[in-house]
């Protein structure tokens, strides 16, 4: 049993009933979709963004019909947010298997998250809940502005530590954030409470996007990504601007000078790693981590103890200590 099937108890019977629902929401009639989409369908991620949907719910009431548009829609928008990812950073392998793009083509994959795109929002209009529709545009419009902020200070390469804060507010904790404000909406119209959620939320998201681009430096065999991929797309993440910072002249100018070129050797990739590695960047980056995951710790601490808050708990301490 994994760590996320314990956190998954309280809301066992609901996760189950969402990935019916998921499956039945992404059908479509037209041949090459039907089978990309059962392609990306057994190649089921995480699932944490449906998860924190639900256990949000819960912690402020009964889990409602607009619980599972929510999950549901956020969890369609993700998958699309991955499937265009994956052609903007050039990337192979996801979830342990090829990537749409590789497997297929990048013109196929856009179209693809074009759908699983509009699907995830379509499902928020059929079911006329418009509060939720808003909450997760925004999200998508947030997600798509911090990967353009990146692509763009990716090409300057002087990105500060600011900036990259900036960048992964927009492209991932705005997504988590939309989790817990639409899980927390589907239960109570209380502002505060949903703002209060919000925030969490986006405590999680920056230390959910922190460990992921940490284990861009760790192979630890679990990711079913490619190692090294950021620095090879020429994304300068915390390890590596903290690394940056403590660097002599020299040794900065030879950094950068690998990181720039469009082609690079493995070789070259594994010394940028290795740098990172070795100048204390992973170490600074998990204690940044770690202040925004007690932020979300501390959120928590105001509601009176019960299960789902536990679990809540461990949702917080497993997007630190995650491998995958
Ligand atoms: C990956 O998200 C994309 C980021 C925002 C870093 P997940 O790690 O949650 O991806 P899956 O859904 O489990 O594959
Ligand atoms: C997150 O950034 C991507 C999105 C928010 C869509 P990454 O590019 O680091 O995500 P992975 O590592 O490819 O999953
Ligand atoms: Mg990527
Ligand atoms: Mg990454």
């Amino acid at each position: 049993m994994s760590i996320l099937d314990d956190i998954r108890k309280p809301v066992d019977r609901e996760m189950d009933e969402f990935e019916s629902y998921f499956s039945r929401t992404i059908k479509s009639n037209i041949p090459l979709l039907k089978i990309i989409l059962n392609y990306i369908l057994r190649r089921k991620g995480k699932q944490m963004r449906p998860l924190l949907v639900f256990l949000t719910a819960k912690l402020h009431g009964t889990i409602s019909e607009s619980s599972y548009v929510a999950a549901t829609c956020i969890e369609l928008l993700h998958t699309a947010s991955l499937v265009h990812d994956d052609v903007v950073d050039d990337a192979h392998e996801r979830r342990g298997a090829f990537s749409v793009n590789a497997l297929w083509n990048s013109k196929i994959a856009v179209l693809v998250g074009d759908y699983m795109l509009s699907k995830g929002l379509l499902i928020c209009v059929e079911k006329v809940r418009y509060d939720m529709l808003e909450i997760t545009s925004e999200a998508v419009k947030s997600m798509v502005e911090g990967e353009l902020l990146q692509l763009q200070k990716s090409r300057k390469l002087n990105i500060k530590e600011e900036d990259y804060y900036k960048i992964i507010i927009s492209k991932t904790a705005a997504m988590i954030a939309a989790c817990t404000a639409t899980g927390a909406r589907s239960v109570t119209e209380d502002p505060d409470t949903i703002q209060l959620m919000k925030d969490f939320g986006e405590n999680i998201g920056i230390a959910f996007q922190i460990r992921d681009d940490i284990l861009d430096y760790e192979a630890n065999g679990f990711t079913g990504k490619t190692i090294g991929n950021d620095i090879k797309e020429r994304k300068i993440t915390l390890p590596l601007i903290n690394s940056l910072e403590l660097a002599s002249l020299l040794q900065k100018r030879h950094i950068i000078s690998i990181v720039r070129s469009r082609k690079k050797t493995k070789s070259e990739i594994n010394e940028v790693i290795e740098f990172v590695r070795t100048s204390g960047g992973l170490e600074y980056a998990e204690l940044k981590m770690n202040q925004f995951r007690d932020k979300a710790l501390a959120i928590l601490d105001s509601y009176p103890e019960s299960d789902v808050k536990n679990s809540l708990k461990m949702f917080v301490h497993y997007t630190t200590s995650r491998n995958k």
